[in-house]
């Protein structure tokens, strides 16, 4: 049975019918529909809008209905979306009270509302484990504040830093994460309810009841605008892209920190694979799948924007598609964020061998050339002969570490004893306790 079925005088072709039906991914919005039904019949019994009995009967029915949807005891089917199937339901369930739910209510405004009220739900699942994960890098900047690890840009060794400074960049990134999804819900949290399908409604609703009761800060502002709204829904997805670029990110470094060339860390084996064919392999496997899963989120986004993209006012049916995409953003980066957290959890770092990888590459040079300022060169100088220098140890085969004072000297004449100090790495990493600093005390 349509909702609309009056107007028509064919059955729609079946091919047509089930192309046409949302109820496969819909079907996920049950409760937030329900709970929409219910706020909307209790206001409209307190305006009079239908009788108070009435409007106390669908709530009843609205309740048991959920709870038996909850327990298995009904199946969510045969419906062109759930909008109808629960309305079907509820007037088999309740008979003619049922009929008078929909008054001044378009599944317009119904869908965009059960929308906002996913979005209520998932944006504190996503921060939660957010949470989780910057508690699991602050356990591991807090034991290792002084480890330590190159630093690069361009991918070449450039100054050292610690481990604990690394995880504590991403703590930033995840921090800013948590503040946009906040955000974005602030953003969100309107309700839709009263604009109908474009052009509002004559009856007397109260739209505030109705968005206290659901939860809301406050109502939307213009009927055509709500009906036809899916930033939030963009935006969401958008932040949730955001946290897949942070995670790939990570895990790109997991993957190459976990190879023979680098070895700065080891994979526990419950968060790594084998190879079926070569019996040494052990694979990353899972960094690699969350940063290949940005490319779905990223997909997403695309997807959402060109649905919206030139979509004249107000509702259109395009915008059905941007309920799977939602959904699939939104688990997929529940689902990265959790095994992610494990996996970081369980990795074992090798100190050695990142310190010894820190030592290499004449990452102390720049700290060497500030030592010279320190005893009176211009920066520039200092940086030209550091430069020669560098060059020399290349000639010779030596690190910075490894030149004698004499060597030092035929550089410059201001080179003493203490040159051996300021190039050490912990001395260069600890003096660093400018704010935003690798600093123990930063
Ligand atoms: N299934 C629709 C959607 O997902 C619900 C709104 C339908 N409205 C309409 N006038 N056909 O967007």
């Amino acid at each position: 049975m349509k909702l609309w079925g009056g107007r028509f005088t064919k059955q729609l072709n079946a091919a047509a019918d089930s192309f046409h039906s949302s109820l496969s991914f819909d079907r996920r919005l049950f409760e937030e529909d329900i709970d929409g039904g219910i706020a909307h019949a209790q206001m409209l019994g307190a305006q009079k809008i239908i009788e108070p009995a009435e409007a106390e009967k669908i709530a009843a029915g609205l309740k048991e209905l959920k709870s038996e949807i909850q327990s298995g005891k009904i199946e969510i089917k045969n419906a062109e979306d759930i909008h109808s199937f629960i309305e079907a339901e509820l007037i088999k369930k309740i008979g003619e009270a049922g009929k008078k739910l929909h008054t001044g209510r378009s599944r317009n405004d119904q869908i965009a509302l059960d929308e906002k009220l996913f979005i209520k739900k998932i944006i504190p699942q996503i921060k939660s484990r957010i949470d989780t994960l910057i508690n699991t890098l602050e356990a591991l900047a807090r034991k290792n504040s002084e480890t330590i690890i190159p630093g690069y840009t361009h991918m070449q060794r450039a100054q050292p830093v610690t481990l604990a400074h690394h995880a504590r960049a991403y703590i930033e990134m995840f921090r800013r994460d948590v503040s946009r999804l906040e955000d974005a819900g602030r953003r969100a949290d309107e309700c839709p309810l009263g604009a109908g399908a474009l052009a509002a409604t004559t009856y007397p609703l109260d739209r505030e009841k109705v968005a206290r009761e659901l939860g809301f800060a406050r109502v939307t502002q213009n009927s055509l605008d709500t009906v036809s709204d899916r930033d939030f829904i963009a935006e969401l997805i958008f932040v949730n892209s955001l946290i897949m670029t942070h995670l790939s990110r990570f895990c790109e470094e997991i993957v190459y920190w976990s190879t023979s060339e680098f070895n700065f860390i080891e994979l526990d084996d419950a968060f790594a694979t084998g190879s079926s064919i070569m019996p040494q392999k052990k694979n990353p496997d899972f960094a690699e799948l969350i940063r290949g899963k940005t490319g779905r989120v990223y997909g997403d986004l695309m997807g959402i924007l060109t649905v919206i993209k030139g979509l004249p006012l107000s509702y259109n049916t395009d915008l059905q598609e941007d309920k799977e995409k939602l959904f699939d953003a939104c688990d997929t980066v529940i689902a990265c964020l959790e095994v992610f957290n494990e996996m970081i959890a369980t990795v074992r770092f090798n100190a050695e061998t990142m310190r010894r990888a820190a030592s290499g590459g004449f990452s102390a040079a720049t700290d060497a050339a500030d030592y010279l300022v320190k005893k009176g060169a211009a920066f520039r100088d200092a940086h030209e002969i550091i430069g020669k220098l560098v060059l020399y140890c290349i000639d010779k085969n030596k690190s910075l570490e490894e030149l004698s004072l004499d060597e030092y000297k035929k550089f410059s004449p201001v080179f003493s004893e203490d040159i051996f100090s300021a190039i050490d790495l912990d001395a260069i990493v600890r003096s660093r306790n400018i704010i935003g600093g690798p600093g123990r005390n930063e």
